[in-house]
């Protein structure tokens, strides 16, 4: 199908992107593909553009080597390759705040680091669909669209708020979508593909409220998390012996971002491999009974990790920040007769709902507390990566649906309406 200015939007001439900016990572890819062709850490590391050389690449007279370059001049480190390389004077800073884009000269780089190293095609022969938060401000959907036509030249662009197109990516058009993030967890009511933000709730009990969570329980543990770039060598030990490793010599300068970043990062990779979500609330004779699971640190250090797995995610269902208590409350604010509808199509989203048993849990919680009037029904996808890039895969799907093309703001709608556009086409 064409667009108003002769393109090709849908099917194979023309390739829709679709973008899903989020706390912990931005995804990004063609429409009609099954999953995002990218899904890169939400942080930027901004470092001098000087080169550092390595600590062994020294000029035969002991002095360092430097590449002059202009002072000031500032060099960007994007997804894991160029970001886990430990850089003097890089700090890590992050685009997002507060569940939308915050700083755009930084997101800037991140955009044009899609288009030239993971698209590889220029944006100006691309339409771009965005997702959003449902509760992004109208200053920041209009920044995202001017910077889409204005600097990138998109030929047509689209903002959907990310609950919806959780929906659709589960067959819904109606549901009531739980989404656990990075930075917070929300509920938002779907009806009839359009977001009810008047009901939707959200709470900062997310990823990186675990992610503390898992740092503190090892402090109280005396268990140190080595930092995996900093050791050279490491000795194969017996179970909950103290590690024995050696270090590696690093560049002097490393900033603290840069070392917290890394950090989280392993204790990310913690939790994603340890944390088990309790089927009812916790009590400690279940969590004994239920073997333990073998963890071993990046420093060496291993041991079974038991009832501590299902201790640590039990913040996840804090009575009145937890996923049940926000899928009551966004519930309870809708309409009486939309109510049925949304308890029958409860959608749950985002790389939380991956954790071991966190929709199980979820399920068993609603049904003790949705009212006996309806029915209860819970949806996920199986697979973890379709749960996490539900928000991206529902864009994939509905940039490729024939009736959306007319849909988009094309750059001819931009240029005679202006940003007027977003409130009419983008509700
Ligand atoms: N298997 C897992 N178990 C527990 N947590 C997980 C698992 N997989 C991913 N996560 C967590 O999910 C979070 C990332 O989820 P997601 O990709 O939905 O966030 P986001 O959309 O980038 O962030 P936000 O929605 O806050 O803007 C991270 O905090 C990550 O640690
Ligand atoms: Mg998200």
């Amino acid at each position: 199908m064409s667009g108003p200015n002769g393109m090709l939007y849908g099917g194979d001439e023309i390739g829709a992107l679709v973008f899903d900016p989020g706390h912990h990572s931005l995804r990004v890819g063609y429409a009609q593909e099954d999953t995002p062709k990218a899904d890169i850490p939400a942080v930027i590391g901004v470092g001098p553009a000087t080169h550092i050389p390595d600590a062994e690449e020294k000029v035969p007279d002991g002095n360092v080597t430097q590449t002059a370059t202009k002072k000031d001049e500032l060099r960007y480190y994007i997804d894991v390759t160029e970001l886990h390389v430990p850089r003097p004077g890089m700090e890590v800073q992050t685009y997002m705040k507060d569940g939308q884009i915050d700083n755009w000269d930084l997101f800037e780089k991140m955009l044009d680091y899609c288009y030239s190293k993971v698209i590889r095609s220029p944006s100006e022969h691309h339409p771009a669909l965005f997702t959003e938060a449902v509760w992004t401000t109208r200053p920041a959907r209009e920044k995202l669209a001017e910077l889409l036509f204005e600097k990138y030249q998109a030929p047509a662009f689209f903002l959907v708020k990310n609950a919806v197109l959780a929906a659709f990516a589960n067959g819904k058009s109606t549901a009531l979508v739980v989404d656990a993030g990075a930075s917070q967890t929300s509920a938002v009511p779907v009806i009839d593909g359009y977001a009810l933000v008047s009901a939707a709730v959200r709470s900062q009990i997310g990823g990186d409220h675990l992610v503390t969570q898992a740092k503190n329980m090892l402090n109280n543990m005396h268990i140190q998390m080595v930092p995996i770039y900093s050791i050279q060598s490491k000795e194969v030990i017996r179970e909950r012996e103290r590690a024995r490793y050696t270090l590696k010599t690093l560049p002097a300068g490393l900033t603290q971002s840069w070392q917290q970043y890394m950090l989280k990062r392993q204790y990310e990779d913690f939790v994603h491999c340890v944390a088990q979500v309790s089927e009812v609330a916790y009590d400690d004779r279940t969590a004994a009974s239920v073997p333990g699971l073998h963890y071993e640190f990046p420093g060496g250090y291993h041991q079974d990790f038991g009832p501590e797995r299902f201790k640590l995610t039990e913040c996840l269902f804090e009575q009145s920040l937890g996923a049940p208590h926000l899928v009551c409350a966004a519930a309870g604010a809708c309409d009486a007769d939309a109510r049925a509808a949304l308890w029958g199509a409860v959608v749950a989203c985002g790389g939380g709902a991956c954790a071991a048993g966190w929709l199980e849990r979820l399920a068993k919680e609603l049904a003790g507390r949705a009212p006996s009037a309806h029915r209860l029904k819970t949806h996920a996808p199986p697979a973890p990566n379709e749960r996490r890039f539900a928000a991206w895969i529902g864009g994939s799907i509905l940039a490729s649906i024939g009736s959306f093309q007319q849909m988009w703001i094309s750059s001819q709608e931009y240029d005679e309406g202006g940003k007027g556009q977003l409130e009419r086409k983008c509700p």
